[in-house]
């Protein structure tokens, strides 16, 4: 039997990136099942899965879930991502991050599971030479986040050495966007990212968003990025699956489309969809920001035969639709009608 035949195991997969990526999973015909915590994760993100609550260090019960529904494959998310968080409470990364990798990856290899697709991050480039970004960037991570997701590389590497098993580290740039039917997407509340930002600006007006400097050297002074839709990063973790199933080796891969998109560029797509501005303002570089990067992600395309299919314009319509949809919900009845 091949591993492609068995379950997925999705850690986090009640988060964001997690969620989409097990409704792609699904949409591919795969059985799944979520592994996560619901310290961050939102029960109503898994849609048509089995959810397992648990932490991803408890071997036993990882064990038991990898046995009970067959699995032979697993999707690694579950992680705390908030870089600002990880410089002040450093071991939370190291302990969930790190160690609670390796707990995960040794119980699955009990369990006899070979094949991990891990969410690993740009990050671990910290502030590139040079752009496009290729897999073979100086690993440079400027925070404890990204140290903790190079660390992990590490280890996956050494466990290809040392053990059955072969993973695929996805290193993501910058996610965005949600579902284009609105039915999931990312949560605001604590998100420090551009576009949920500008979301909860435009939408609720307060906080106005920050713009972290327009004197940089690039053609309007804003930092560039890489923004990738969530439905793009869903579909490599399902190609990357196919890749280990059909005896892939241990590799590590940039996911982005390649094209940079400045901060005031994002702000005006945003207005865009929404027929108004966002209330912003300009104020000083936020230490840390690489001006610009964007992605090589030749190597997906030539391992996976994978490549984005949307871009900026797509990420902001279908994040503004899914926060738009968010705030309708919650406003009382009497407000929505009048
Ligand atoms: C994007 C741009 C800011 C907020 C982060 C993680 C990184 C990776 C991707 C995954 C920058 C500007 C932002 C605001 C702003 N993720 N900005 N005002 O820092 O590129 O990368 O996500 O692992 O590890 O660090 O993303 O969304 O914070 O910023 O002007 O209030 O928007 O300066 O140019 P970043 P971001």
């Amino acid at each position: 039997m091949s591993s492609l035949d068995g379950t997925v195991l999705v850690t986090g997969g009640a988060g964001y990136i997690g969620s989409h990526t097990v409704r792609a999973l699904r949409e591919a015909g795969r059985d799944v099942v979520v592994y996560d915590s619901l310290e961050l994760g939102r029960r109503e993100a898994v849609i048509d899965a089995p959810l397992v609550i648990g932490n991803i260090a408890d071997s036993d019960l990882v064990t038991a879930t990898c046995n009970e529904h067959g699995v032979t494959q697993l999707v690694h998310f579950a992680a705390y991502k908030a870089v600002g968080e990880s410089m002040k409470s450093p071991a939370k990364y190291w302990r969930n991050n790190v160690a609670g990798s390796v707990e995960l990856y040794e119980a699955c290899l009990a369990a006899g599971v070979h094949d991990v697709v891990f969410s690993s991050s740009c990050s671990v480039n910290g502030t590139p030479a040079a752009v496009p970004v290729s897999e073979d960037a100086p690993i440079h991570p400027e925070s404890v986040y990204a140290e903790s997701k190079a660390m992990v590389e590490r280890i996956l590497h050494w466990c290809g050495q040392t053990t059955p098993l072969r993973s695929v580290a996805l290193r993501y740039f910058n996610a965005a966007g949600a579902s284009f039917d609105a039915r999931i997407g990312e949560d605001w509340t604590y998100s420090q990212n551009l576009v949920p930002l500008a979301m909860k600006a435009l939408l609720l007006g307060n906080p106005r968003l920050t713009v972290f400097g327009n004197d940089y050297d690039t053609p309007d002074g804003t930092c560039i990025r890489d923004y990738i839709h969530v439905d793009d990063l869903a579909d490599a973790h399902v190609r990357a699956l196919d890749y280990l199933g059909s005896g892939g080796d241990t590799t590590v891969l940039n996911i982005g489309t390649g094209v940079g998109s400045s901060v005031l560029e994002v702000l005006e797509a945003t207005a865009r969809a929404a027929g108004e501005d966002v209330p912003h303002d300009i104020m000083d570089r936020r230490p840390g920001d690489p001006v610009i990067t964007y992605a090589d992600a030749s190597l997906a395309n030539a391992t996976l035969g994978w490549r984005a299919r949307y871009g900026l314009i797509e990420i902001i319509d279908s994040a503004y639709a899914w926060h738009r949809q968010q705030v309708d919900r919650s406003l009382p009845r009497e407000s929505q009608e009048s």
